[in-house]
């Protein structure tokens, strides 16, 4: 049973998707150990290294254009077309439609900013939005968590668990309530997750665990914690997460007439994201849906910067899946060595550790992709602009306008290049950052954000304190 079976009558579809094609396969070029669809696994029981879900696309029921997937828009009392994820279902096929446990989610917006597009100097027209904060739990999570949930019925777990710089764990929690059937533990940073994301977590009743550590060390630990007590494991580890998160760049396609945009923007935390963006446009040329790969951006906060480090500086690559592993340990060796830990006030990605990294690198190569580093300043600017425009994003999803700013500043993105920056997460996650950003004057920014390196507010909408008379209200209004 689905959300939508509690509110409108059922609705039976006769087509069934073909399911047997699917698998899991080990990334590394030298392992690429498969296993069936209906394991639980979150890491190569071989060698360890990530794990995808891939398809055996000559035996798929694929439409023949992009197209006809708006056909999908006229059954929408069918809960999987309503679904801005399994509406596209032909490209996910790894679970039957008795299976599927969907909210709703991705019914989500691409929209036309120009004012952002200005400030980031690029051309009118050429500059969109796609507000993933419109998802029901305020986040592309829901992306991500619809197909999570749905593995964890195929494989009949029984709970849930994820570590989380907040929106994973309201995500998790908004579907183990919703659903009912699989209840959830949630691992948060103690201090570490903005009011919006843990104010959800308790109200939707999952058991919430703040533990003394950073995102990091709750990464770490969850993965002991489901390997020990055999709870199914929510993170973007999981591939079947990544399966969804793939829906987000089918939804940017239609909201452009399924043209390829130039480039698709995106903060880079955990990696998934960005793993999963480059997996949908690959698997789409594979199979002639598309004839290009838009290019990808990943953009750093830069006091959470392991990505832009492990690029640029250590010049690590995927080479075809040759990802020079040792450099990679000996990076965090160091990283470890010199107490390094993530810090932005840009909380969702205060991240050290991403553990898709290397399915990160592979997007890179696929899309010919760069990364870029935004400090916090600029991305509260950025969200500035962003919440000027309306609907607001968090800090977070701000990266992505602020890294078009700079990559179209540096060169690398030309002014009429056609750009989609995701904005990951719903203004209303993190009101604290936004209130003292237009409210508080330099010097009280600076004690409050200054380790951040946080000075100013160049486009703050300061409210005006004004006494309880009808006379200086209305002087207040005229001025
Ligand atoms: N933006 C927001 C709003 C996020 O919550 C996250 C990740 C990201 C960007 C980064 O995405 O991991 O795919 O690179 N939040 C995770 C969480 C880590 O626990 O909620 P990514």
């Amino acid at each position: 049973m689905t959300w939508f079976d509690t509110v409108r009558p059922a609705r039976k579809r006769a087509i069934a998707i073909r399911t047997d094609i699917a698998r899991q396969e080990c990334i590394r070029a030298s392992c690429r150990a498969q296993f069936d669809v209906r394991e639980t696994l979150f890491e190569c029981p071989k060698c360890g290294d990530l794990l995808d879900v891939r398809y055996d696309w000559s035996r798929a029921e694929l439409p023949k254009r992009l197209k006809d997937f708006e056909a999908k828009w006229s059954e929408q009392a069918d809960p999987l077309a309503f679904s801005g994820v399994w509406r596209f279902h032909e490209l996910l096929p790894f679970a039957a439609r008795a299976e599927i446990i969907t909210v709703g989610e991705g019914r989500t917006i691409l929209q036309r900013a120009d004012k952002v597009a200005r400030f980031a100097g690029v051309a009118t027209g050429r500059l969109f939005l796609q507000y993933e904060g419109m998802n029901p739990s305020g986040s592309f999570k829901d992306n991500g968590m619809t197909a999570a949930f749905t593995h964890a019925r195929m494989v009949g777990a029984t709970r849930a668990v994820c570590a989380s710089t907040g929106n994973t764990s309201a995500a998790v929690a908004l579907y183990s309530a919703v659903d009912g059937r699989i209840p959830a533990v949630v691992l948060v940073g103690s201090g570490k997750i903005a009011y919006g994301k843990l104010a959800q977590a308790l109200d939707y009743g999952v058991r919430v665990l703040q533990v003394q550590g950073d995102f990091d060390a709750c990464m770490e630990r969850v993965k002991e914690v489901a390997r020990t007590l055999k709870i199914y494991l929510m993170n973007s580890l999981n591939p079947f997460r990544l399966e969804g998160q793939k829906a987000i760049m089918y939804r940017i396609l239609e909201g452009l007439g399924w043209e390829v945009p130039d480039w698709v923007v995106v903060p880079g935390g955990n990696l998934g994201n960005s793993s999963a963006f480059g997996k949908a446009f690959q698997e789409l040329h594979e199979v002639g849906l598309i004839s290009r790969l838009p290019r990808l951006a990943v953009i750093n906060a830069a006091g959470a910067d392991t990505l832009c480090r492990i690029v640029r500086e250590e010049q690590i690559a995927w080479h075809g899946g040759r990802v020079d592993e040792a450099r990679i340990a000996s990076f965090y060796g160091r990283m470890d060595a010199e107490n390094r830990r993530a810090r932005t006030l840009a909380s969702a990605i205060e991240i050290n550790r991403p553990v898709n990294l290397k399915k990160c690198l592979r997007a890179l190569e696929w899309t010919g992709g760069v990364v870029e580093k935004v400090t916090d300043q600029e991305i509260l600017d950025a969200k500035a602009q962003v919440g000027a425009g309306g609907f607001g994003c968090e800090p977070a999803s701000a990266a992505s306008v602020a890294g078009t700013r700079k990559l179209r500043a540096a060169g690398v993105i030309s002014p009429t290049d056609r750009i989609v920056c995701v904005l990951t997460g719903h203004a209303l996650k993190d009101p604290h950052a936004t209130v003292a950003y237009h409210t508080l004057t330099g010097e009280q920014l600076a004690s409050e954000y200054g380790a951040c390196g946080v000075r100013g507010a160049a486009y703050a909408n300061r409210p005006v304190a004004v006494e309880d008379d009808l006379e200086k209200i209305v002087a207040a209004i005229r001025a």
